[in-house]
């Protein structure tokens, strides 16, 4: 299933970016560009970081 229509990015490529390393929606975006367009899935990229983080990940910068 896609999380960035934009890029073409699906939710096991962005997973595979936090796992990587990528702490916040502007890193996952660098890693593989989810996020860098419309902005429309940044909610769902945020879920995903929150998901692999916690509350915490969205004010960790
Ligand atoms: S859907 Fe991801 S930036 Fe537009």
């Amino acid at each position: 299933m896609y999380v960035c229509i934009c890029h073409g990015v699906c939710e096991k490529e962005v997973r595979g970016c936090i796992q990587e390393g990528a702490r916040t929606e502007d890193a996952v975006g660098d890693a593989c560009g989810a996020g860098t367009g419309c902005g429309n899935c940044l909610e769902r990229i945020a879920d995903l970081l929150e998901a692999e983080y916690g509350p915490a990940a969205l004010t960790a910068g």
